[in-house]
């Protein structure tokens, strides 16, 4: 019997028009140029603004650009995941309020809440759904609007993030391309260093929660990155190794955008030089569960059938993982 996979088919993506620079942030908070760019590599970031504007708006145009490029019926996708921990309500989920908008009327619909990890277990989620033979086309969607959660008057965390969403089409092959295979991890411990305090069941929005600023990401950013250096490199390591992949055969390092340096031990530790690493840090920041979707909209064009990328990521929860992706398409 002929093996199915889940192959990615198409890509879609949207970043807001509003750019907040380096130079801006410096009028906000007490921080430059100079340390922004030399400790995380980034310049600028994007930012959805005005009223009623929920991250739905990002991943809307995020898939109704990957329809137009796939010219799918969307009648025709059967399930939608949003990767996110902004979400536009606690609840509906926020894939609910995109399937009715673009239109995919006979999808289900859920959020996948795995913080910058998101895209990774959503695009794992959404295979196995494609290879078990339940759904034939899956859209995963990777976006957060970060701005929705910052304190724009905490240095260590403002300068970081940014808003964006991206989204791939899934469909099953039997060709040699497609998800091989993923490694997902997650460690209940992080809490302690990255979460948002308030706002949840545990501690339900009240007048003191909102003057204690508890509505906004805490991040003990140095322990973080101790971290995610660690296990963003170990588990790429492991999956490279389990597939043989190496700094030869190993066309592209799709990473979540998190810290240049985070980016550069990762690529170190697979032996992959800079060229072969995916990076638009310096454009649009991190954008949680964007990031990767974004790279992959990015790039698009230079990715050719039969290309191998290993897709890795950490971040809240803690969660982290990587995939082995051989890209299906040319452009
Ligand atoms: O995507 C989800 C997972 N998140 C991550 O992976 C983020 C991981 N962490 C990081 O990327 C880095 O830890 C940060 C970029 C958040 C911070 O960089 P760092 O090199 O770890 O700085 P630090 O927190 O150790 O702070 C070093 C110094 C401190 O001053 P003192 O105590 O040495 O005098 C900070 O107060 O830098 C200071 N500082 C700043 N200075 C200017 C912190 N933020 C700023 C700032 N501008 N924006």
């Amino acid at each position: 019997m002929t093996s199915i996979r889940a192959a990615i088919t198409g890509v879609g993506g949207y970043v807001p028009e509003y750019i907040l620079t380096n130079q801006e942030l410096e009028t906000m908070v007490e921080t430059t140029d100079e340390w922004i760019t030399s400790r995380t590599g980034i310049k600028e970031r994007r930012i959805l603004k005005g009223e009623n504007q929920g991250v739905s708006v990002l991943g809307i145009a995020a898939v109704k650009d990957m329809l137009a490029k796939t010219k799918i019926d969307p009648k025709e996708i059967d399930c939608v995941i949003f990767a996110t921990v902004t979400a536009d309500m606690t609840f509906p989920a926020t894939a609910n309020i995109v399937a009715s908008a673009v239109g995919a009327t006979n999808a289900f619909s859920f959020d996948m809440g795995a913080a910058c990890s998101g895209f990774l277990y959503g695009l794992s989620a959404g295979a196995s759904y494609i290879q078990s033979g339940m759904c034939k086309k899956v859209v995963v969607i990777g976006g957060d609007k970060m701005s929705a959660i910052m304190d724009y008057t905490d240095r260590t965390t403002c300068i970081i993030f940014g808003d964006g969403a991206g989204c791939v089409l899934l469909e099953p092959t039997t060709e040699d391309v497609g998800i091989v295979d993923s490694i997902l991890k997650s460690d209940g411990a992080g809490e302690t260093y990255l979460h948002m305090k308030a706002g949840g069941s545990r501690m339900p929005a009240s007048r003191e929660t909102v003057d204690k600023r508890q509505h906004f990401v805490y991040q003990e950013g140095s322990a973080v990155f101790k971290f995610a250096v660690t296990n963003m490199a170990d588990v790429s390591a492991q999956l490279a190794g389990r597939n043989n992949l190496n700094a030869d055969n190993i066309n592209w390092l799709v990473p979540h955008q998190a810290n240049k340096r985070i980016i550069d031990a990762t690529a170190h530790r697979v032996g992959i030089t800079e060229d072969k690493v995916m990076m638009n840090i310096e454009r649009y920041g991190n954008t949680t569960a964007g990031t990767i979707p974004l790279l992959l909209w990015d790039y698009e064009k230079q990715l050719k059938k039969g290309d191998n990328l290993l897709l890795a990521a950490f971040g809240g929860g803690f969660t982290w993982g990587a995939v082995y992706v051989k890209w299906a398409y040319n452009s």
